[in-house]
């Protein structure tokens, strides 16, 4: 069966790998304060496509990586994300009620225990990723560790977020716009393909070509996810369509329109590709999935 072929079923084979990893760094339910970890559990353990572990893993493939202090690392990512999603549905946000074909966590737990649950997975994500130091040399964890911590902060996805709310209303142009982009949401997906490239083994120019390679993948991600919120079924992405119109946000949909932004996406996806070629190693299945996602439909 050719790659094509199998893409499906590999991908859904990955997502299960992940998801029992996953499972395994959630913390135990004890203690007065339960509550918290059966919210963490909730938002973590409903369905999002797993991606960014996901192409962690493949980079740290693609540079011949095979040691297991990569999964601490993948389940630490997917944990700040899932707090960034946990957070960017609050009222105070982007005040939507349902994610990953679910309940939003606040809306289940309560405004509070959604904060709460938010902080407690951005904490615990680094709590998990230092279970790496029993497993590997620690010069690569350290450097592994600073990426995933500036990335996720006020230089990274927070960063973005704030950019994001802070302009919610208002008209801005392309240049804030791509600074958007860029940081909330680009930001974790370079860290992911990073960590998979530094605890593999990458050289600092390969990095730099690992994370030039993140951020146009990012930038169609987000220009794609764009479409979609104006174009899809709530059934079909598990979260509500319209969210951006409802908050008034420019995005390269309202900037250019469906088709300019479609070809974006797949300008940058191309350029993804194009990187991912001049790096050493070769795997089928990341180049298959930047490819996939140009089209996906959730
Ligand atoms: C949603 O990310 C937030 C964006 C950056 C657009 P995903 O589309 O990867 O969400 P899940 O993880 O599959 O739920
Ligand atoms: C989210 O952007 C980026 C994050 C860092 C969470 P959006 O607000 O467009 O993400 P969705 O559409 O709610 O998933
Ligand atoms: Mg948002
Ligand atoms: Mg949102
Ligand atoms: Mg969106």
């Amino acid at each position: 069966m050719s790659l094509n072929n199998n893409f499906a079923q590999l991908q859904q084979e990955k997502v299960i790998e992940i998801e029992q990893l996953l499972r395994e760094y959630l913390p135990v339910q004890s203690g007065y304060q339960k509550i918290i970890t059966e919210a963490m559990e909730y938002s973590l353990m409903a369905g999002g496509k797993r991606l960014r572990p996901m192409m962690m893993q493949e980079v740290f493939r693609l540079f011949g990586g095979t040691m297991k202090a990569i999964e601490p690392f993948m389940a630490a990512i997917e944990m700040i994300h899932t707090y960034s999603l946990v957070h960017d549905d609050l009222p105070a946000m982007d005040n939507d009620d349902y994610r990953r074909g679910r309940k939003t966590t606040h809306v289940v737990y309560g405004e509070d225990m959604g904060i709460l649950a938010g902080d407690a997975l951005l904490n615990y994500a680094f709590e998990t990723a230092f279970h790496a130091f029993e497993l590997c040399p620690q010069d690569k964890i350290g450097k592994a560790l600073q990426v995933l911590g500036e990335k996720a902060g006020i230089h990274g996805m927070i960063g973005g977020q704030v950019i994001d709310v802070k302009e919610t209303g208002k008209q801005i142009d392309r240049e804030v716009l791509d600074t958007i982009y860029e940081l909330k949401t680009s930001a974790l997906i370079e860290a992911s393909m990073m960590v998979g490239a530094i605890l593999a083994g990458a050289t600092d120019e390969e990095l730099e070509k690992v994370e030039q390679m993140a951020s146009n993948i990012g930038i169609a991600f987000q220009v794609q996810d764009d479409i979609l919120d104006v174009t899809s079924t709530e059934e079909v992405l598990g979260k509500p369509i319209h969210s951006d119109e409802k908050n008034e946000k420019t995005t390269y949909v309202t900037l250019y329109g469906i088709e300019k932004a479609s070809a974006v996406v797949e300008e940058r996806s191309k350029e993804a590709i194009a990187l991912l070629h001049e790096l050493p190693g070769e795997n089928d299945y990341l180049e298959e999935l930047i490819i996939k996602l140009i089209h996906r439909v959730k």
